[in-house]
């Protein structure tokens, strides 16, 4: 199958922001944009993304998971780059249009239809390190996934990195692609050096998330994971675990969690830990690794809370449990 994320759908929608003003959307062909090279976000990196999915249901319906806490967030990394504001009506239609235009390509569950909203400043001002873009363009990309966890993936590779951090603390909560790139370099090494799947970042010795997910600690009945601040993606999958999380009775803690901590209550073997996003779901986390030591995180394999969350959420996506909390969108 297609590596995730590869495959698109003929058509995006776009819309732009020009002379103080949106333009309507229109469907144009995914397969180019039409972009200065002095643009500014080619330069000044004034771009930022989301990531939500589009789930069918039995019933042959198309369903949007949480669409308005990512054009929330999208509102708010836009805010935070100094790019034109979004206008959240004209983004959500824009979102539930191309979802309407490709509903029969939506592939039933375990795969979805992955959105990615996508924002950036195209003054073509080279000179402008300083200053922001006044004009924009904005694109809903739709990309058809499959099951990026596809059950029998073994649980997952941290190496804890004490010194660095993903990004520049005030950038954290913002989805921006210079956050990616920043990382990037980092989780390459990780990988060769110590075959880690990915790196948890933990300046100073705090937990907080990987390159692309959150992270978090079950122990017993307690879901602890970092309280949010600027530093780190506030991760709508991450909220919407919580909520579930409470729902069933278990302890939500949003607190600091110390690389001690975290090793102390993983050496137990009840314990588990996971990462959450749009894309991971809820993907088990078996060993950590740290000063070229290797710890399993309970017993190692994937922890039955973990399973438990996860299926909870993903029947929610799936229609096969009531959405009491109204986080379907129903095209
Ligand atoms: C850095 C980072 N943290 C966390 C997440 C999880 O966010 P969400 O649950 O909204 O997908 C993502 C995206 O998936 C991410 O890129």
């Amino acid at each position: 199958m297609a590596a995730f994320g590869t495959v698109f759908m003929p058509e995006m929608a776009l819309a732009t922001f020009e002379n103080n003003q949106w333009s309507e959307a229109s469907f144009v062909s995914s397969n180019s944009i039409q972009m200065h090279p002095g643009a500014h976000v080619l330069h000044y990196s004034s771009t930022c993304f989301e990531g939500l999915k589009a789930f069918k249901h039995e019933d042959g319906s198309i369903n949007i998971f949480r669409m308005d806490e990512n054009v929330k967030r999208m509102a708010q990394s836009s805010k935070l780059l100094n790019l034109p504001a979004i206008d959240t009506e004209l983004l959500s239609s824009m979102i539930i249009d191309v979802v309407k235009k490709y509903q029969d390509e939506v592939p039933a569950p375990p795969g979805s239809m992955y959105i990615r909203p996508t924002h950036f400043g195209t003054d073509a001002a080279i000179g402008k390190a300083a200053a922001p873009s006044a004009n924009s363009m904005l694109y809903v990309l739709l990309s058809p996934v499959g099951d990026y966890f596809s059950g029998g993936a073994k649980p997952l590779r941290l190496l804890l990195a004490n010194d660095g951090m993903r990004c520049a603390p005030h950038m954290g909560m913002i989805k921006s692609g210079g956050n990616y790139a920043s990382a990037l370099g980092p989780i390459l090494k990780a990988r060769a050096d110590v075959n880690a799947d990915q790196i948890l970042f933990c300046p100073d010795g705090d937990v907080q998330e990987t390159g692309a997910a959150n992270f978090v600690l079950i122990d017993g009945n307690e879901i602890i994971t970092k309280a949010l601040d600027s530093t780190f993606l506030h991760g709508i999958t991450r909220a919407s675990l919580l909520q579930i999380a409470a729902d069933m009775g278990m302890t939500v803690s949003e607190r600091e969690l110390s690389v001690d901590e975290l090793l102390e209550r993983s050496a137990k073997p009840g314990t588990e830990a996971a990462l959450s996003g749009t894309a991971a779901v809820l993907t088990p986390v078996g060993t950590l690794i740290k000063d070229n030591q290797e710890f399993s995180v309970g017993t190692g394999e994937a922890g039955p809370t973990t399973m438990k969350l996860r299926k909870a959420l993903n029947e929610i996506q799936w229609g096969q449990a009531a959405d009491t909390h109204g986080w379907l969108t129903k095209i």
